[in-house]
């Protein structure tokens, strides 16, 4: 069978990202135009910024992940893109360009939604897929969602009430004055420090209304960070270890709660915070004591990249599934329409 290739773009958030990965998840190519610097110094993403940025790099991210791949345009088989959730202006660069680049090189379209496409991560340089049903987390800087995924739907099980996981790295890091992103920078200052310093409250604890539902809440957690360095001297090592121990042990519960209802075959993290060192230990330990088989993204495919989007599409490609030029971008993952299919 001649391999076919993927062009995945991606652009839904900060890093204007394109790659080639081949039928066989392989990654070619993927080039990456980081804006961390840029956004760093507002300390978040600024809209206007990011979609400018895009429209500048994602023609020439477009060209180096090609010759990087060893590829021209003619050998791609079809153009993957990721449409929604994200930035509204800095998701229609990518689409625009992807659209283009269809009529163009007259290759066939799919759209991606991103929170599949950090699923898709998992399986990039792996020989094969998870079996149905599977469990997957999506913790990124905008989502963190529990997934079922079975042959022919994905059931969202449970979704953050206030904060993205991610979020709440970001938001933590701004107010201790840490830096940006907030994610890596408190990861390893944990490492430092004494988790059982701080007592933190645990919002969804055991006897409330939500013990027995899979939701999660990060603001609480947040409050209470915020009123330690309110008071003064802390010793902010040990409050990130508390504090990142607090955030992982409720990603495990709910986790553990979905597990308790149904039996999968395999546990996904993918997402930002799937990069995180005490998720990806959470994730080994949980698999290992329930038996799955589990899937987690190289460091390198957990923030957002265009192999990711490439990945997801490949079902859709082989089962022909395309989509037409008129295909919309939406900025939330539930939005009134569906944007891919008209
Ligand atoms: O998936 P992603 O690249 O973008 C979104 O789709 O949101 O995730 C970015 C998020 C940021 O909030 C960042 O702080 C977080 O991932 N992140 C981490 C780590 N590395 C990145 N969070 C915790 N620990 C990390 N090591
Ligand atoms: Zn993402």
């Amino acid at each position: 069978m001649s391999e076919n290739y993927i062009l995945g773009i991606e652009s839904s958030c900060d890093d204007t990202s394109v790659a080639v990965v081949s039928s066989d998840y392989h990654v070619l190519s993927v080039k990456t135009v980081s804006q961390t610097s840029v956004h760093r110094l507002f300390g978040g993403v600024i809209p206007e910024i990011a979609s400018r940025n895009h429209l500048a790099w994602v023609i020439p991210a477009v060209d180096a992940a090609l010759k990087e791949a060893g590829k021209t345009k003619d050998d791609i088989s079809a153009i993957a893109v990721t449409n929604y959730p994200g930035l509204i202006g800095s998701l229609l660069i990518g689409v625009s360009a992807a659209k283009g680049l269809s009529v163009g090189w007259k290759k066939p379209l799919i759209a991606v939604n991103h929170l599949n496409a950090h699923i898709a991560s998992a399986f990039l340089e792996r020989e094969k897929r998870p079996e149905f049903p599977y469990l997957a987390l999506v913790v990124s800087g905008g989502h963190t969602s529990l997934i079922e995924i079975s042959e022919d739907e994905r059931t969202v099980l449970g979704e953050t009430m206030d904060d993205a996981a991610g979020e709440a790295y970001d938001k933590i890091a701004k107010m201790a004055d840490l830096g940006y992103p907030g994610g890596p920078i408190i990861d390893k200052m944990a490492k430092n420090g004494d988790a059982s310093k701080y007592k933190l409250p645990y919002l969804l604890k055991n006897n409330n209304k939500y013990a027995d539902e899979i939701v999660f809440s990060f603001s609480g957690i947040k409050s209470a960070v915020k009123r330690f360095l309110d008071e003064g001297e802390v010793d902010m090592p040990s409050l990130m270890a508390s504090f990142q121990n607090r955030i992982v042990e409720l990603i495990e519960r709910k986790v553990k709660l979905a597990l308790s209802r149904k039996k999968y075959t395999a546990f996904v993290v993918a997402g930002g915070v799937s990069a995180n060192s005490a998720v990806r230990g959470m994730a080994e330990n949980i698999a290992a004591k329930y038996s799955l088989e589990l899937y987690l993204p190289e460091l390198k495919y957990c923030q957002d990249n265009g192999a990711m989007v490439a990945a997801a599409a490949m079902d859709d490609f082989f089962e022909g599934r395309f989509s037409s030029l008129d295909f919309d971008v939406a900025p939330t993952v539930r939005p009134k329409t569906n944007p891919s299919k008209n």
